[in-house]
């Protein structure tokens, strides 16, 4: 940064340069009177703030404002308790406080850069605290501080770590949709029993295990890529059977466990849970896992021996749902998504409550994040004062009906080798009753390892 300035007096710890012109820090900040400043000015250009009007007579005008300048790229003004960054390569412009700033010192000091943690205790930071000294390079922001402390942070660390920063920053598009609107290749006016195997793959959602195997050929990325963008993807080409069902979902994550093992299977109607998927009967579109605190985000399937007849699987968007009542029925969605559902779950020696709303949003940008519907799942309504239940059973039952328009469910029939994978923050699912020794495997896996590995691989998730 070059501060192109002339002061005759410089009054500020550490530096006295009056009368010289100021290219490098930025010393001596100290609270101001900008209205006198302004009047010298007529302006808040940089190093304005960081001087006492009493004592500075402005010769030149700083040539700091909204124009980079041309050796960093970078402007610095300070205005009150924050710093205003211009950085060339940034949309806008960043304020940063100067507590923020502290606390984001990534010195070996104050950050353990082998374990990625912080080092300090934070209390120790005065929350009035004043840099004396900022410097722009070419590289970093250079910013010294009372105690001799000084700190760097660069511009990408900078823009990326902010909130500000962060509203602009790309993110992986959900892009909710309906049977007309699913892609291409997923769309069909058949009726669902017409479906067959080669119909549901396209390169867009359908990885072959090959290509999760081979790093160099980024399979697990564009599966999760898939699985973010259109809630569901497929693995294509996985022997038919249990381990190998394993064996190809552990490429992608580890595999979650719960009370139903690491790896379910059903077999026609093996009751290994009292649990209406154990059965042939049909189950319209839920999401699993209500029951839990943080339900399974990934839900796997895999048929490994079709049913003679029926059988079909269901996949309903859930936030295509969410939009569509959102729009029309906007009282229901504030209602569900503010009124806390209880679910449960119960077999011998299991007994799993959870309690959250129907919409989950993320606490930050507000859009949803998670759906949760479940009608088989839901325990006795007592979340809610008799006054209010009259309320929900008329926004449930409307969310229902749009649920189960047909303009909603994509059906499609598994076959061996082709593994499902279907986002359970979002989609439903369900089945058509069947008959025959239908055989059906498959896992979860959870929201934390999912989302970690989509990180470690760059996929931008909200
Ligand atoms: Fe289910
Ligand atoms: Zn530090």
């Amino acid at each position: 940064m070059t501060l192109k300035c002339e002061w005759t007096q410089y009054l500020g710890p550490g530096s006295s340069p009056g009368g010289h012109q100021l290219t490098d820090w930025l010393t001596g900040v100290q609270p101001l009177d900008m209205c006198a400043l302004r009047l010298i000015n007529g302006s808040f250009g940089l190093g304005t703030r960081f001087l006492a009007p009493s004592s500075v007579r402005l010769v030149r005008k700083t040539l700091y404002g909204s124009q980079p300048s041309a050796d960093t790229g970078t402007n610095v003004t300070s205005c009150g308790q924050q710093l205003e960054v211009h950085h060339s390569r940034w949309p806008h412009c960043l304020h940063f406080t100067y507590t923020w700033l502290r606390d984001h010192c990534r010195c070996p000091q104050c950050y353990d850069h082998k374990t990625y943690q912080r080092k300090y205790e934070i209390s120790n930071i005065p929350l009035g605290i004043r840099p004396v000294a900022v410097k722009a390079t070419e590289k970093e922001l250079k910013v010294k501080w009372p105690d001799g402390h000084e700190s760097g942070y660069e511009y990408k660390f900078l823009w990326q770590n902010t909130f500000e920063g962060q509203q602009t920053s790309y993110r992986m598009p959900q892009l909710p949709w309906t049977t007309a609107t699913l892609p291409e290749a997923h769309q069909t006016t058949a009726s669902f029993k017409n479906l067959t195997y080669g119909f549901i793959l396209d390169k867009y959602c359908t990885v072959p295990l090959g290509d999760l195997c081979d790093p160099e050929k980024g399979g697990v990325k564009r599966l999760i890529y898939a699985i973010v963008k259109h809630g569901f993807a497929f693995i294509s080409e996985v022997p038919a059977d249990i381990e190998s069902t394993r064996t190809a979902i552990e490429k992608v994550c580890n595999i979650k466990n719960t009370f139903f093992g690491d790896m379910w299977s059903m077999k026609g109607t093996n009751y290994e849970h009292f649990d209406s998927a154990y059965s042939t009967a049909y189950i319209g579109a839920h999401t699993d896992s209500t029951y839990f605190t943080q339900a399974c985000r990934i839900q796997v399937f895999h048929c490994l021996q079709p049913a003679t007849e029926g059988g079909e699987n269901l996949l309903v968007d859930g936030f295509s749902i969410a939009k569509q009542f959102r729009d029309k029925h906007p009282k229901g969605y504030a209602f569900l998504s503010s009124e806390a559902i209880p679910s449960e779950y119960i077999e011998d020696g299991q007994h799993q409550v959870s309690l959250d709303t129907i919409f989950k949003h993320n606490p930050v940008t507000r859009n949803i994040k998670q759906f949760r519907y479940n009608i088989y799942d839901r325990a006795p309504l007592s979340s809610l004062p008799m006054e209010k239940t009259q309320d929900f059973y008329t926004h449930f039952s409307n969310l229902s009906k749009i649920i189960n328009n047909p303009k909603n469910e994509y059906w499609l029939k598994l076959n061996p080798g082709t593994v499902l994978l279907t986002d359970n923050w979002r989609l439903m699912h369900g089945r058509a009753n069947f008959t025959g020794a239908r055989f059906m495997c498959g896992c979860y896996l959870d929201n934390d390892d999912f989302c970690s590995k989509a990180r470690v691989l760059e996929v931008q998730l909200e």
